[in-house]
């Protein structure tokens, strides 16, 4: 895995510099099975120290492998080379994210992507499920995302907030069918939601990759920061569904409505509407910006184009005359 410094574009006329893994936000999808043995060696391209912090792994026997500046290792410097090794000792909905100047890398700069770990034995209700999706939740602040080394101040006011890193109406409809059993696999990144679905409620089964022993329902579910909700529900319901974090300021672009952290469930067979918004977007529709088709695919880590920044443009200086 690489670390790469590119500008991704979140919100239409709004972009962000990140160091991203493998140049691209969310990073990779690292998808295995508990027990795997996992090995990442990270490259950092950047200018500044990184390291990767697996969020959840126990790391039984391997605790140089936590990602931890200063305690678990020395940050990865520009040029250099980490690797990473441990077991896959926790099931779940897992991630990963930078442990270096966090509230910066982590809150404004895009470090984090999801670690999935399938269960030796899943539940009853997880093998039910026909369609499973990330959802990851993050915030934005626009004042200073386009100059690395600011930001990440307690009193820093978000005013940009995504899902999987794009805001509405950037971020992509969710095409279902009736019968669908979908499981959300919801991530408080960098920014904290009260995740609602109209015309249904959901099945709250995991907390953090653990399951829960009493499943409880739910139409709206707070997602703090870091955390991990896992809901389950059955797409009984044809229609076309806005699903949104119910913190009014995190539905908004820059103050503006409708933006932020939003997105669609689309029913197969339900008409479009000439106003739909989604309506001639058809196009450009992406099938896997919530991986669902990613989680099909043999496991290991798995890029995504849609997801891939663009390199930052250089301005060229002056050469200085030297005498
Ligand atoms: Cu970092
Ligand atoms: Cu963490
Ligand atoms: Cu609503």
């Amino acid at each position: 895995m690489t670390i790469e410094e590119v500008e991704v574009e979140v919100a239409p006329g709004f972009k962000a510099r990140v160091w991203a893994y493998n140049g691209q936000v969310p990073g990779p999808l690292i998808h295995v099975k508990e027990g795997d043995d996992v090995e990442v060696t990270v490259h950092n391209l950047t200018a500044l120290n990184h390291t990767i912090h697996w969020h959840g792994v126990y790391q039984t026997n391997s605790w140089r492998s936590d990602g931890v500046p200063k305690v678990t290792q020395q940050a990865i410097e520009p040029g250099d080379s980490y690797v990473y090794k441990f077991v896959a000792d926790k099931p779940g909905s897992l991630w990963y994210h930078c442990h270096v100047n966090v509230a910066e890398h982590v809150g404004l700069r895009g470090m984090w992507g999801p670690l999935i770990v399938d269960p030796k034995e899943p539940t009853a209700l997880e093998k039910e499920v026909t369609k499973d999706v990330v959802l990851m939740f993050s915030g934005w602040n626009s004042d200073v995302a386009m100059e690395y080394g600011k930001g990440g101040h307690p009193r820093e006011v978000a005013d940009y907030y995504s899902i999987n890193g794009k805001s509405f109406p950037s971020s992509q409809p969710l095409r279902v069918k009736e019968g669908d059993v979908l499981r959300l696999r919801l991530y408080g990144v960098s920014s904290e939601t009260a995740y609602h679905l109209h015309g249904h409620d959901v099945l709250v089964t995991h907390k953090d990759g653990l399951p829960l022993k009493s499943p409880y329902w739910a139409d709206v579910v707070h997602v703090p920061e870091g955390a991990r909700m896992d809901v389950i529900v059955r797409m009984n319901n044809p229609g076309r569904w806005i699903n949104h974090d119910h913190i009014e300021p995190h539905t908004t672009n820059n103050g503006k409505m409708p933006g932020g952290a939003v997105m669609i469930v689309e029913y197969e067979g339900i008409e479009k509407d000439d106003w739909y918004v989604w309506k001639d977007k058809d196009a450009s529709y992406d099938p896997d910006f919530y991986m669902s088709e990613m989680l099909k695919k043999p496991y290991g880590m798995h890029n995504h184009a849609a997801f891939k920044g663009t390199k930052i443009k250089k301005k060229k200086k002056k050469k200085k005359k030297k005498d």
